[in-house]
């Protein structure tokens, strides 16, 4: 019945001779005060009509007609007159016998008009691309909706010099935004954050040059565009391809409202309807899209709930709604030569320097830089490994705050002097407390050594000033900005951008040819090799059976698949199907550290790159203050080795996986770890803590500088003669109590395969970390953080 009428409806409204292309003919309108007034496309994929934008406010717009599950909002790709909406009532699009479409509100003005003008016939069609086209009756397009793109590029439609892409200025108000996507007049396409006051370019990474972003400025063509399978290609070389390439989704490109460039990809999900899943995005860590959180402000990044705004100590926020506004001081600021500073690690604050030249300056200096002027705010101070000297940024503005441990510089804000005594408060306030309640996750950085290498890592890593996050061309990270509300269609949502997969146990056992060529085995499961679909190469870990529900290990799951980090192996995926779990890595072909010791392949420079990596491998797991991902099995096999020598953890996350389901058998849940790394903790019965993978490295450690095998201990010849069996902590720590006076026991333990050939120095640094980390307290060792500091200093100051 209500298809007959809507047909009727149809009939009456849309010319008769092209009632099955449904198209606006002239002298017809489409109302806004009737919601089934739309036009669709042949395909059934979009429809036009007028869209409600906000109470009685419509605008005239194209949307996917299929309604996403769990949302209520259609998708629109295209609006006429998003900055100036109509009324609900009386409002028309109409084909004038000039030729010109207009939209006019509630009758009276013109808002919008395509200022065509034609003496023949026209039509209005809504093609199968998502293409609104005011056509003659002969062919002849006079005015397409792909020419005035909004926040959105469909497969087909082409940008070029003359179009670009706004945001939307909130999730809820489709206004133009802050954000733009164009092609800028170096040729390139690039993203811009266009404020109320300031004006910054953000992608491709400002501080980078185009050899470096791998762009290139000289054609001059500017046309980009979006493929149906997935594949984007611009004039300036730049290019992707969407995580499921090949596959024909329906896809748009979008530039969200918060700065990022998503690819979006229609999917059906089983049971749930379809819904949008991210397959690519610029931007892996959102904070480093300008403007996120406004002036004075610091962004952080959350995980599982996206970035984070606060407002600098001193300052408080301008609009309690509205984060782009930034902060202001809370007192009046007037500075003076005598202001102190304020220093806040791990800041950084991009751009607005004062100063040009910011080499070789000592902190006095910088400061007394700063102080000279009284339009400086704060300095930024960071320390250049490879140059040998200091960095001074005085800074104008405090735009682009942004906060990650793996900003190594500090940002020393300038404080009035008649507001001095506030220092000490302010400076709690914004430190790391790990006893308070909410533990802060910060941005995390993940670099794909095969297109960055190592050395490049360290290099950009100091001078990058925040430069760290390389603009997440490969791999895509999630965040849930959208829908905090977390569900299981968030999990695919997450595992579809991270390129993190399941995989079926069908395509495993095919993988690993029916699970024949196992290559460890571990506690949690046993490891085999296979070859994917795809040609590369895979670890795939089939866990050891557990009553755990799917969700809880999908929980779990995505957990590891969120964790990146060139000092870990790469995770691809996993299956969860009946009684099965499996996990796919990525397989690394110069093995692990255990073998590389036992073949004695590696030289004492080799072995320092190993400590220290497997230490930030470690470190990024613990996360600052939140100790949310314990490995607790830390030995040298579970360390692998790239081709360069870099080491990557791997296994990480199963002790995640296996507590849960096995709440019911204590004994599994409390021995982790194997014999010889495990710390006392475990013995005792004492609350497990990031420090028992601090004990099992410090003795990975001692392993590495003695070439002894800890599980196997060390034999001895005791006073009586007789030949004993010695624990490789015990022995080592005899050793120097013994011999402490003198330097020889270094001597004693070293492993003689090195042939003395080792920087005496590191040494000495290297196995007092190592049995450090192995404290028998908890409390007496460092934490990951500490060590990779201690190592990294050690390494500074030999260059
Ligand atoms: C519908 O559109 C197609 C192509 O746009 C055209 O070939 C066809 O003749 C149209 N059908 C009618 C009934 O107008
Ligand atoms: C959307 O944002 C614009 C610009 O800030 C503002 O003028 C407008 O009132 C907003 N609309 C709604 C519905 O909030
Ligand atoms: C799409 O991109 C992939 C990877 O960059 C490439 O191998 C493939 O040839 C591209 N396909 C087309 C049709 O350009
Ligand atoms: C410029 O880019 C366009 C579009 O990608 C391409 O067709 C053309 O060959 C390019 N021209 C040059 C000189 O590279
Ligand atoms: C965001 O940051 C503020 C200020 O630091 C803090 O109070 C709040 O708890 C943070 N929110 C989350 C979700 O971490
Ligand atoms: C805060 O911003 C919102 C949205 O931009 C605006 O509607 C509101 O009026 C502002 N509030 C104040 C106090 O300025
Ligand atoms: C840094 O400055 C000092 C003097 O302040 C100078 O002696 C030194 O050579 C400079 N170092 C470099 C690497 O430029
Ligand atoms: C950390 O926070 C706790 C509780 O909020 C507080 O008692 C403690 O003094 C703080 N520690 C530091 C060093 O600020």
């Amino acid at each position: 019945m209500g298809t007959l009428i809507l047909f009727m409806l149809f009939s009456a409204l849309f010319a008769p001779a092209t009632s099955t292309n449904r198209t606006l003919s002239e002298s017809l309108s489409l109302s806004s005060e009737n919601p089934e007034d739309v036009l669709t496309s042949p395909n059934g994929v979009f429809s036009a009509g007028f869209y409600s934008v906000g109470d009685n406010a419509y605008c005239f717009a194209i949307w996917f007609a299929s309604r996403p599950s769990r949302s209520q909002d259609r998708t629109v790709v295209w609006m006429a007159n998003r900055d100036q909406p109509v009324n609900g009532r009386k409002s028309k699009l109409s084909l004038l016998r000039t030729g010109n479409l207009i939209l006019s509100d509630a009758g009276k003005f013109t808002v919008w008009e395509t200022n065509t003008i034609s003496i023949s016939s026209l039509e209005l069609v809504l093609y199968d691309t998502g293409n609104l086209v005011l056509r003659t009756l002969g062919g002849e397009n006079l005015w397409e909706s792909f020419h005035f793109p909004t926040d959105t590029l469909l497969p087909q439609q082409l940008l070029t010099r003359n179009t670009k892409l706004v945001s939307a200025r909130s999730h809820t108000n489709y206004s133009s935004g802050f954000y733009k996507l164009l092609f800028d007049i170096d040729n390139v396409l690039c993203l811009i954050y266009d404020g109320a006051e300031v004006s910054s370019s953000y992608w491709p990474a400002p501080w980078f040059s185009s050899s470096q972003t791998g762009r290139f400025p000289f054609n001059s063509s500017r046309i980009a565009f979006l493929d149906s399978f997935g594949n984007f290609s611009s004039s300036d070389k730049f290019t992707f391809s969407s995580a499921d390439y090949g596959q024909l989704l329906h896809r748009r490109l979008t530039l969200d409202y918060d700065g990022n460039l998503r690819l979006y990809s229609l999917e059906s999900l089983d049971e749930e309807g379809e819904m949008w899943v991210v397959s690519w995005q610029a931007f892996q860590i959102p904070c480093t899209i300008h403007g996120v959180c406004g002036a004075n402000s610091i962004c952080s990044y959350v995980l599982g709930i996206g970035r984070n705004c606060s407002c600098l100590p001193g300052y408080k926020m301008i609009n309690h709604t509205d984060w782009s506004q930034g902060c202001e001081p809370e007192l009046d600021l007037s500075y003076g030569k005598s202001d102190g500073f304020l220093p806040l690690s791990h800041l950084d604050f991009y751009g607005y320097d004062y100063n040009n030249n910011p080499d070789n300056y000592t902190l006095d200096k910088c400061k007394k830089l700063c102080l000279e002027s009284a339009e400086c705010k704060a300095f930024q101070y960071t320390f250049d490994t490879t140059l040998g000297f200091s960095k001074c940024y005085a800074k104008i503005q405090l735009m682009n705050g942004y906060r990650t441990p793996y900003f190594e510089g500090t940002f020393y804000l300038r404080v009035p002097e008649n507001i001095l005594p506030w220092n000490a408060n302010l400076a709690k306030e914004i430190g790391l407390n790990c006893s308070s309640e909410g533990p802060l996750l910060l941005g995390r950085v993940y670099l794909k050594s095969r297109v960055y290498g190592t050395g490049k890592f360290m290099l950009w890593f100091v001078c990058g000033l925040g430069g760290l996050e390389i603009v997440g061309i490969f791999l895509v990270w999630c965040l849930f900005i959208r829908t905090p509300n977390s569900s299981s269609a968030d999990k695919r949502y997450l595992l579809a951008i991270t390129g993190f997969r399941k995989f079926t146990y069908l395509e495993l056992k095919k993988a690993t040819k029916g699970f024949t060529e196992e290559i460890g085995r571990g506690a949690g499961g046993i490891v085999y090799k296979g070859v994917l679909a795809d040609n590369r190469v895979a670890a795939i870990k089939q866990l050891y059976e557990t009553n755990q529900g799917e969700d809880v290990f999908l929980a779990e799951v995505s957990i590891i698949g969120r964790l990146n980090h060139m000092n870990l192996t790469e995770m691809w995926g996993y299956c969860a199907e009946g009684k099965h779990r499996l996990l796919v890595s990525e397989y690394m072909e110069h093995g692990s550290l255990a073998d590389n010791l036992s073949s004695n392949s590696l030289d004492w420079k080799k072995r320092f790159e190993i400590a220290l990596g497997t230490a930030k491998g470690l470190s990024y797991l613990h996360e600052e203050c939140l100790e949310w991902v314990l490995h607790c099995d830390v030995k040298p096999e579970n360390i692998f080795l790239d081709p360069n020598y870099q080491p990557k953890v791997a296994d990480f996350g199963l002790s995640k996986l296996q507590s849960r389901g096995a709440n019911d058998n204590s004994s599994f849940s409390r021995m982790r770890g194997t014999r010889g790394y495990m710390a006392p903790e475990w013995v005792f019965h004492l609350p497990i803590t990031s420090k028992v993978d601090v004990y099992s490295y410090g003795i990975v450690v001692l392993e590495m500088v003695t070439g002894k095998d800890a599980t196997k201990g060390v034999h001895v010849i005791d006073s009586g003669g007789e030949p004993q069996q010695k624990g490789l902590l015990s022995w080592v720590r005899e050793k120097k109590k013994r011999t402490a006076s003198t330097k020889s026991w270094l001597a004693e333990i070293i492993d003689p395969r090195l042939k003395g050939k080792y920087d005496i120095g590191k040494m000495e640094t290297l196995i007092g970390v190592a049995l450090q980390c192995a404290e028998e307290k908890k409390d007496a060792r460092p934490s990951m953080r500490q060590v990779v500091e201690m190592l990294l200093a050690q390494e500074n100051d030999h260059q």
